[in-house]
């Protein structure tokens, strides 16, 4: 017997979220847990029967064991060739590129993000579609859907299959490759960006960090900044992958990247630091003494995109997620393009890249990226950032207060508040939602509404709708506040509180952006009656 059809039980709660299934290990661990969703997306996809699946994770605890157990199910569902990273290693970008550089059906990328690792960590999957990117809202609802009745899974009788050498091996009728994580990512690293500038800015004695947060991204960054690029060894710290990212929260902010702040002050300070999280797609960039918002990241790009070779030509347009600052839609009015919003989460620039609407997009929660893949991609962001600072020959701080004294200053802040009772965080939207017929035209602390609404996206290529992605109260003076619950969380619910001011005279562009927008969070908090529904008296989290 090739392989084996074990009966199984439908889980109910493999619902994805805003970036695929994400528990707790255990729960992978539990029962069929993990097989479920498996045979549930090759049920869902049939391309895969006879096609190719690109297979790789941030290389977290239980990553090894899952792709094992994948291989097998693979073979037994039909798949012709599996291409997995060496090691089981594959950025969340790196995935991505893969798909579209062997033309595969799809892939499946093993990672819970930013989220901690080990035995008491978290693990995920999710399931890349042929262009690459995120499966849209049908194909994760389709598969599901399946999950909700399926009775059995397949699984292939054969042995584990070495995942460190490179090379082919066969599993019965199906073809394992076994490929460097790296090698196709970088070579479009260096098709991208102007390489002999950023090289001759680096042995110019330009000082960087690159902190890999112990995630996947440190074979990456030690290949492209310190043997392409040149960069001193060293440059990249903590750039060796481990099972529990050491500990630590891969996650690239102020908070958990703690030490690298730390290197871009005082006098020996670097003049550019960068980190990324556990599978690579997010960004953190800061200049000496500096920290460059991810929403004004996306702006300055965009406003720069002609010094990156592949964009000499500029590029068609932008877009960003609905609860990120509105910095870049002033630049893309300057530049004549056009600028979309859309909801939360990164497939739902994938039509847009698609149909070359869009190059550049961005999330205000550390993501960058353009239309090269369909994730997005924190190493592009600091190559993007590299070789704008090599032709601009000006310093990150100067480059981030110049573009505000052009534009204008979005003060920009994200309030969370974590693990709230499910019914408490409910009750407070649904209030919230009930009132916002009533804004519009009114008074809120002395600023006038402009409009307050859910938020609804129609996907200007396919026409599809998603309905309540956020509440949006937008103020004629061009502040806004944005209220909406996580779809990442794993413990409870996140309630994530957005607020923003634009400052168009560049004498008060300089305030720290806590007082900046302090009465506005006042206002906030008011609206939503945080305190007394929550009980909660300030966010656990302020970015
Ligand atoms: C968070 C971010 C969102 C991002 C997602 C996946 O989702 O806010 O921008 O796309 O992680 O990285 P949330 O927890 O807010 O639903
Ligand atoms: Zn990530």
């Amino acid at each position: 017997m090739a392989f084996t059809t074990y009966s199984t039980h439908p889980f109910t709660d493999q619902r994805p979220g805003t970036s695929g299934l994400r528990k707790r290990v255990e729960v992978f661990r539990q029962g069929n847990y993990l097989k479920n969703f498996v045979q549930s997306v090759f049920d869902a996809q049939p391309d895969l029967h006879g096609g190719t699946l690109v297979l790789g994770g941030d290389g977290r605890f239980y990553n090894r064991e899952a792709i094992q157990i994948i291989l097998k199910m693979a073979s037994a569902n039909g798949v012709a060739t599996v291409l997995v990273g060496r090691g089981g290693l594959l950025s969340t970008p790196a995935a991505s590129c893969v798909i579209r550089k062997y033309a595969a059906a799809g892939g499946l990328i093993l990672s819970a993000s930013h989220n901690p690792g080990g035995p008491d960590g978290d693990f995920g999957i999710k399931y890349n579609t042929a262009n690459g990117g995120p499966a849209a809202e049908r194909v994760t609802e389709a598969i599901y859907r399946r999950s909700l009745e399926i009775a059995d899974f397949r699984i292939a009788n054969a042995d584990d299959v070495d995942i460190d050498s490179i090379g082919s091996v066969a599993m019965q009728d199906m073809q394992i490759e076994i490929i460097d994580p790296v090698g196709d990512y970088a070579e479009l690293m260096t098709a991208i960006f102007d390489i002999d500038a950023i090289r001759a800015l680096l042995a110019a004695g330009f000082r960087m960090r690159f902190d890999a947060m112990h995630a996947v991204t440190g074979p990456y960054a030690r290949r492209i900044f310190e043997d392409i690029l040149g960069a001193p060894t060293g440059t990249v710290i903590n750039g060796t992958p481990l099972e529990d990212f050491g500990g630590h929260h891969p996650d690239p902010n102020l908070v958990h990247a703690a030490d690298l702040v730390a290197m871009t002050r005082g006098d020996d300070a670097v003049d550019f630091a960068a980190a990324s999280d556990g599978d690579g797609d997010r960004n953190m960039i800061l200049g000496r003494d500096f920290f460059v918002t991810p929403s004004d990241s996306l702006a300055v790009l965009a406003a720069n995109a002609t010094l990156i070779p592949a964009h000499r030509d500029g590029i068609p347009g932008v877009a960003r997620s609905m609860p990120t600052s509105q910095a870049v839609d002033r630049v893309a009015t300057a530049l004549g393009i056009e600028c979309f919003e859309t909801p939360t989460g990164w497939k739902f620039f994938g039509n847009l890249l698609d149909a070359g609407r869009i190059a550049f997009c961005g999330e205000e929660s550390f993501g960058t990226g353009s239309d090269h893949v369909r994730e997005k991609d924190g190493l592009w962001a600091v190559m993007a950032w590299l070789n704008v600072l090599a032709l601009r020959g000006e310093s990150v701080a100067d480059i981030v207060t110049g573009h505000w004294r052009q534009y204008g200053r979005n003060y920009y802040s994200r309030h969370d508040y974590e693990g709230i009772n499910d019914k408490k965080a409910n009750g407070l939207m649904d209030a919230l939602r009930a009132r916002l017929p009533s804004l519009p035209g009114g008074l809120l602390d002395g600023r006038e509404v402009a409009y307050a609404d859910d938020f609804s996206y129609s996907d200007p290529i396919d026409g599809s709708v998603s309905e309540r992605q956020g509440i949006r109260i937008g103020f004629t003076d061009g502040s806004r506040i944005v209220f909406r619950l996580s779809g990442t969380g794993t413990v409870g619910a996140t309630l994530r509180v957005y607020i923003e001011a634009y400052e168009a005279d560049p004498e008060r562009q300089l305030e720290e952006p806590q007082a900046a927008l302090a009465e506005l969070i006042a206002t906030a908090n008011r609206l939503a009656e945080i305190h007394p529904r929550t009980g909660r008296d300030a966010p656990d989290v302020i970015t």
